[in-house]
């Protein structure tokens, strides 16, 4: 069978060099805040897979469901030849997709991009396993900087699954939904998913779950920030929490601090001193509803051709085409 082929877009000092901006400038503003794609180290996407399995995380399981009913349907109307997939992660249920391009005989490419290398490796070696009558390229690098670089013949199909554009800030996802278009053709295809607008407890619920496995994942960051900056966070003096915003329609995770902490960051030569309670913010998810989403679509050169959610109306995946 043919390995896949893996491109690496970041530099081998990516983390010294990138993460070291974005702490000192989330470190130093406020309130704090830490930038999301710096969870996903090893440790951080094994615990990212642990969540989707999570009674509390219903957003895997309606996408999953969503798919499963729609797969076939999606890969008719699109007659994709690449499946491009952005934030690929384990790229689990991404097969529902691929099994169904197979089966309408379309299917020959298959690219998947991700920020952490061993989650990308580890995917793309099981989908060239998986289907070998397709190329595969991985490529591990960074959505908001490297999709002018991604390989894939037209008709392609790039799926963004998982809720992950809702981690964007507004203007952020409005930037990326139109470099999306940009890698495009008219009439190839848009895939995402995004979670929906709802009660307050099952949101929170969502990103604060029983067993505490958010919570490792959320400090999970501080971790990366002890290992690659030599920083001295005691990961133990910070309690997880997830808050629903209803202004802004999306749920924040954060981290507070239970006492009062000196933090050292050496690489950075910073020390940062928290109070005793003070929050810091590590990550939004933006919930979403349907004229939103087709707005923002449309403002970015995309027509919405299919809207479906799971039946209780948690989750949708839209379809859109770029005109
Ligand atoms: N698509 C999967 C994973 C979603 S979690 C699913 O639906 O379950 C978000 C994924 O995006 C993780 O795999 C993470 O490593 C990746 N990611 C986060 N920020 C990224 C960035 N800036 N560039 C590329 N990948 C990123
Ligand atoms: N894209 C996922 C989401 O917003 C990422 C995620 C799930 C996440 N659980 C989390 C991010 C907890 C930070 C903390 O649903």
């Amino acid at each position: 069978m043919p390995d896949p082929r893996i491109d690496i877009h970041l530099q081998p000092d990516h983390a010294a060099t990138a993460l070291a901006a974005d702490a000192r400038t989330g470190l130093t503003s406020s309130p704090k805040t830490l930038p999301p794609k710096w969870f996903y180290d090893a440790r951080g996407s094994e615990l990212f897979e642990e969540i989707t399995t999570l009674d509390e995380y219903y957003p895997t399981r309606c996408e999953r469901a969503i798919l499963r009913a729609r797969a076939a349907d999606i890969a008719t109307t699109t007659g994709a030849n690449t499946l491009v997939e952005l934030g690929s992660g384990s790229s689990e249920k991404t097969r529902l997709l691929l099994d169904a391009l197979r089966e309408a005989g379309t299917l020959e490419q298959i690219v998947t991009l991700d920020v952490s290398e061993t989650a990308l490796r580890a995917a793309a070696a099981d989908l060239a396993a998986e289907y070998p009558a397709a190329r595969v390229e991985g490529a591990v690098g960074d959505f908001t900087e490297h999709l002018p670089l991604l390989p894939g013949d037209p008709t392609r199909l790039v799926a963004f699954l998982g809720g992950t554009i809702g981690n964007f800030l507004p203007a952020e996802r409005d930037l990326f939904l139109r470099t999306v278009r940009d890698m495009l053709k008219p009439g190839e295809w848009l895939l995402l998913g995004t979670d929906l607008v709802k009660d307050r407890a099952t949101l929170e619920a969502a990103y604060d779950d029983a067993r505490g496995v958010t919570a490792e994942f959320n400090r999970n960051v501080l971790h990366v920030l002890n290992r690659e900056l030599g920083a001295t966070f005691d990961t133990d003096a910070f309690a997880h929490g997830s808050h629903w915003d209803e202004e802004h329609e999306w749920v924040e995770m954060r981290l507070r601090a239970l006492s009062a902490q000196t933090v050292r960051v050496p690489a950075l030569d910073l020390t940062v001193e928290f109070a005793e309670g003070e929050q810091m913010r590590t990550e939004i998810s933006a919930k979403f509803r349907r004229d939103g989403v087709e707005r923002e679509l449309g403002a970015a050169g995309f027509a919405l051709s299919q809207w479906w959610t799971d039946p209780e109306g948690r989750y949708a995946l839209s379809l859109a085409h770029a005109e």
